[in-house]
């Protein structure tokens, strides 16, 4: 499975009939009474997430509940992931799954939404045969006129990428949600050719959405009680939006401190940040808005500069190293940094990957998202360069890539341990109705006993020690 954008720890709630990957998440029900149950099932990244709630809200004005129940829906949407090879493989073993589930309710309809999608297009209807509808990312305002169209006996198919559709007037519906951290997209596509990367294809090119509609969206949410805010693209720094006349234009380091200030009681995150764009300006405003939260997504892919040349990444080691060193500088040492790390790329040798070894030394990771090199058709690496590392190789490498990454995570945890850090209150912990479970500023997750503070509670939190992967402590006034 792709990894999210960002790291969710509430996305195994939703109870499901059969046995899904951790990583899935499940629309919660929606009950108010309308006619039709839509079940939806969202694979991938968290730009997925995000728009099977854009899909919902359409959805709603066409009367479609939502349904945590598979077996009843009338419609079952899965909203898939092409990132990896695996990634793909789980969506068609749930295809089968839902199959079984059709024949007990013929009337069932079934629709592939997302980047597989997008990728396989029609050919999706002739391979798997349950499919009656495919939609990709770009297409959703289409959804009531297609289904109705597979209402009426037929399949349907609309997979065109849009060089302009944000979304920007949609307000999702929010599903899954703890009521106190929510996701905005502010941007949509990519505009990068990293040459391994399924992305640009899927998804097409990137634009910004209007920030007036951002700034909203995060106004609206804020009125409506919640806490935090994750500002999601693929490459947020190069958010560029300027108005119809030109006399207003907005870059991302602006855009962030739009939002920043819209309350202090708001946290703002943002996700992913791409090595070569991200500017001193943004981490400037970072630094001078205790609200922004002091975690950057910041993937490397591989710390060898040839390497990175061949995954067209646009930056070498010494530029990736710069930009981490301005982050320690800007920001000071407890800025937490995380990572992607693909192992086993076209042609790298055993030096090559120390290099990656290397480089997750120098960052000092927080966190890693680590993945072996998986062929993607229709990629630049896929046309031009050979996928040559044998799979047990590429499988030892990842090992000691996340070994190594391990480490440093482990350490960031220790050094947190006998400070106060203030800890946003997200839910309980899941092991205990007693302890209450939030994160700080640097994405960490920090577990206390409850007292008489409840989720969405600011709270100061004397950290006494951790387990390596959660700091444990006790609220102090
Ligand atoms: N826009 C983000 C990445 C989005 S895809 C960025 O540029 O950093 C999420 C992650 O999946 C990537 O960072 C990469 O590490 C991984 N990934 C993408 N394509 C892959 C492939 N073909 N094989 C293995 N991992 C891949
Ligand atoms: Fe893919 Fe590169 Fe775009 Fe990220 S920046 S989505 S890795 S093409
Ligand atoms: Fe996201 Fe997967 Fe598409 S990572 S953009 S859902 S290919």
């Amino acid at each position: 499975m792709s990894q999210p954008l960002i790291t969710l720890d509430f996305l195994d709630k939703a109870p499901v009939a059969d046995a899904l990957p951790a990583d899935v998440r499940v629309s919660a029900a929606t009950r108010t009474g309308r006619a039709r149950k839509l079940y939806i099932e969202s694979y991938g990244c968290q730009m997925n997430f995000s728009d099977s709630e854009i899909v919902s809200s359409i959805l709603a004005d066409e009367g479609f509940d939502t349904t945590e129940d598979l077996a009843g829906a009338d419609l079952v949407l899965l909203n898939t992931c092409s990132i990896r090879e695996k990634a793909e493989q789980t969506v068609r073993m749930r295809l089968k799954q839902i199959n079984s589930h059709k024949k007990r309710k013929p009337g069932m309809l079934v629709g592939v939404l997302g980047c597989m999608a997008e990728r396989l297009k029609s050919k999706f209807l002739e391979e798997e045969k349950i499919v009656d509808l495919v939609v990709g990312p770009d297409a959703y305002r289409d959804l009531p006129q297609l289904i109705s169209q597979v209402d009426g006996g037929q399949k349907a198919v609309n997979v065109l990428l849009s060089r302009e559709e944000t979304y920007a007037d949609i307000t999702p519906v929010r599903l899954n949600s703890n009521g106190i951290t929510a996701f905005i997209s502010i941007m949509r596509g990519c505009d990068n050719m990293c040459s391994f990367c399924v992305v640009p294809f899927t998804r097409g090119r990137e634009r910004s959405r209007d920030a007036h509609s951002i700034v909203q969206e995060a106004a609206d949410l804020v009125a409506a009680g919640y806490k935090e805010v994750t500002l999601l693209g693929q490459n947020v720094d190069s958010y560029k939006w300027a108005s119809e006349d030109g006399t207003e234009r907005v870059n991302f380091a602006q855009l962030l401190e739009r939002v920043a200030l819209i309350s202090p009681a708001l946290r703002v995150r943002f996700s992913t940040s791409h090595p070569k764009d991200i500017t001193d300006e943004v981490l400037h405003t970072m630094a001078r808005h205790e609200n922004i939260c002091k975690y950057i997504h910041l993937p490397a892919q591989s710390g060898n500069s040839r390497v990175l040349e061949l995954m067209n990444r646009t930056y070498d080691r010494p530029w990736y190293e710069e930009r981490v060193q301005a982050i320690r500088r800007i920001l000071g040492e407890d800025c937490a940094i995380s990572t992607d790390m693909i192992a086993g790329f076209c042609s790298e040798t055993e030096e090559e990957h120390q290099d990656s070894l290397s480089l997750i030394d120098f960052a000092q990771y927080d966190m890693g998202y680590n993945f072996f090199y998986s062929e993607r058709p229709g990629t630049l690496a896929a046309r031009k360069l050979e996928d040559d590392i044998p799979l047990e190789i590429k499988k030892r490498r990842l090992q000691e890539i996340i070994d190594r990454q391990q480490l440093h995570a482990r350490a960031r945890y220790a050094r947190m341990v006998g400070r106060v850090h203030k800890v946003l209150v997200e839910n309980f912990s899941k092991r205990s109705q007693e302890h209450l479970s939030g994160r700080n500023s640097q994405n960490q997750v920090v577990i206390f006993p409850k007292g008489t503070f409840q989720k969405g509670d600011y709270v100061n939190v004397f950290v006494t020690s951790t387990t390596g992967g959660a700091l444990l402590g006790e609220a102090v006034s």
